[in-house]
């Protein structure tokens, strides 16, 4: 194994990533895990060279006092307490919130100092050890993994691939909801470029007819989930001898789904809800990554800059932008618009500066003139938002030039639009999707 690594040991504080983030900035590897490891599994982990107990003022969960094993003060290797006043450790640390000056130069004598840690921890390191550890779990036996083509996905699938060649499984199933030329990038990167053993699953129509007059959005985004595990589950009963599930889960899904559960991946999965008798083990090389991390090993394995720099897209696709009872025809105005605002935002280096942007198609025409007759047609929304957590977005001034270019061309070349708008809503009080 290549690197070094800082254990941070979980004890319900929210800096928890800030300090695995400010660790890894100084060039070491550092990995969170919950506060009930035990030294066995300490132990098995590679190349550890220190533990931090981050505790904060918040180590009392539910009313419950936790704290580290005791055993863990004797797995061999210096431990740090942060905030942790109860803990007889070599060295303290004081509350994250104090001086940050203070508590930077600790964390980092400690790190360099006392643990001896080096500053080996790059991209290069990572693929290698994460190549090391996939062959050590999964040996000679195969993996199935779902390749939507985003990010995450993309980014294990690339791992996998040099990591076990033809013994990983991909499947790739289009819900019709796709964006222009999406299912296309993920057949050439990975079938054709990459030699990948790729299952392409066409199930548009599927999709669409279970689709077909369901108005409502909650309603809408069900179908399509739901959906989407029956058919990977068909395919998966297709294949022999498959015993383990890739999965692109990343840092931020384990925060999300609480940190004390970090142990616990198997409860929070992208592909969750696949029945009870398809049991597999989970691989998760990325789990322990942040999404510019994620990227950053995306680049190192060669994936192309579209994949990995790609703007987040929602699950259900172009179906929550298809407002209302989704349609072919309205389907194919939002790709086709979609795909216009997208040629033009990376043709004026708009891509690298805006978070998300998109069209939405409403489901009421509006009247209109097209070739001195009355038209009844559909109008395009257009919608540019910045935010960092996507909890709250604001809304990215565009050079009005730029804006009239697009109207232009999507009144010109998509079918069946008299009307172009654009969204001037912040979240709140509009979220970052119409539905
Ligand atoms: P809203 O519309 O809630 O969206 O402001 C916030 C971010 O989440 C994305 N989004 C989804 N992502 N499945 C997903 O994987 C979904 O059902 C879903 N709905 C919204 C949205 O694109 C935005 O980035």
């Amino acid at each position: 194994m290549k690197q070094d690594m800082i254990v941070i040991l979980d004890l319900g504080s929210t800096e928890n990533t800030v300090l695995a983030r400010a660790i890894r900035a100084l060039g070491v590897y550092s990995e969170i895990y919950p506060h009930d490891i035990t030294a066995a599994e300490l132990k098995a982990l590679p190349n550890v060279k220190g533990v931090i107990i981050n505790g904060g003022p918040n180590h009392v969960i539910d009313g419950v006092d936790i704290d580290v094993l005791p055993e863990i003060y004797k797995a061999g290797v210096p431990v740090m307490a942060a905030g942790h006043d109860k803990a007889c450790c070599e060295v303290k640390l004081p509350q994250l919130t104090d001086d940050v000056e203070a508590i930077k130069n600790a964390v980092q004598s400690f790190v360099f100092d006392t643990c001896k840690a080096e500053a080996n921890w790059n991209m290069t390191n990572f693929v290698n050890d994460q190549i090391e550890l996939i062959r050590r779990q999964v040996g000679d036996k195969k993996v199935l993994l779902a390749l939507s083509g985003g990010v995450d996905s993309s980014v294990v699938a690339a791992l996998l691939l040099k990591a076990i060649g033809n013994n990983l499984v991909c499947v790739h199933v289009n819900h019709g909801l796709m964006r222009k030329g999406e299912s296309e990038a993920v057949i050439e990167v990975f079938k054709n470029q990459l030699n990948a053993n790729l299952i392409y699953v066409d199930a548009t129509d599927r999709f669409l007819s279970k689709l077909e007059n369901v108005a409502d959005p909650e309603q809408k985004r069900k179908i399509i989930g739901g959906e989407f595990i029956r058919v990977f589950e068909e395919e998966a009963r297709k294949l022999n001898g498959i015993d383990f599930l890739g999965q692109g889960t990343i840092y931020p899904d384990i925060v999300e789904s609480g940190t004390k559960t970090a142990k616990m991946v198997k409860s929070h999965h992208n592909v969750g809800g696949l029945p009870e008798d398809l049991q597999f083990e989970l691989v998760e090389p990325l789990r322990q990554l942040f999404k510019d991390e994620v990227r950053a090993c995306g680049v190192e394995l060669g994936l192309p800059y579209d994949m990995v720099y790609r703007q987040p897209f929602p699950g259900p696709g172009l179906g929550v932008r298809c407002l209302g009872a989704i349609t072919r025809d309205r389907l194919e105005t939002v790709r086709e618009s979609d795909a216009i605002l997208r040629e033009e935002f990376q043709l004026a280096g708009l891509d690298k500066k805006v978070w998300q942007y998109f069209t939405v198609v409403p489901n009421f025409k509006s009247v209109g003139v097209r070739d001195n007759a009355r038209s009844f047609d559909w109008p395009v929304i257009i919608r540019a938002v910045n935010t960092v957590d996507a909890m709250t977005a604001t809304i990215e001034p565009i050079d009005w030039s730029i804006l009239m270019k697009i109207t232009d061309r999507i009144l010109k070349e998509v079918k069946n639009v008299n009307r172009v708008c654009y969204d001037l809503s912040p979240k709140p009080n509009a979220t970052i999707e119409w539905e």
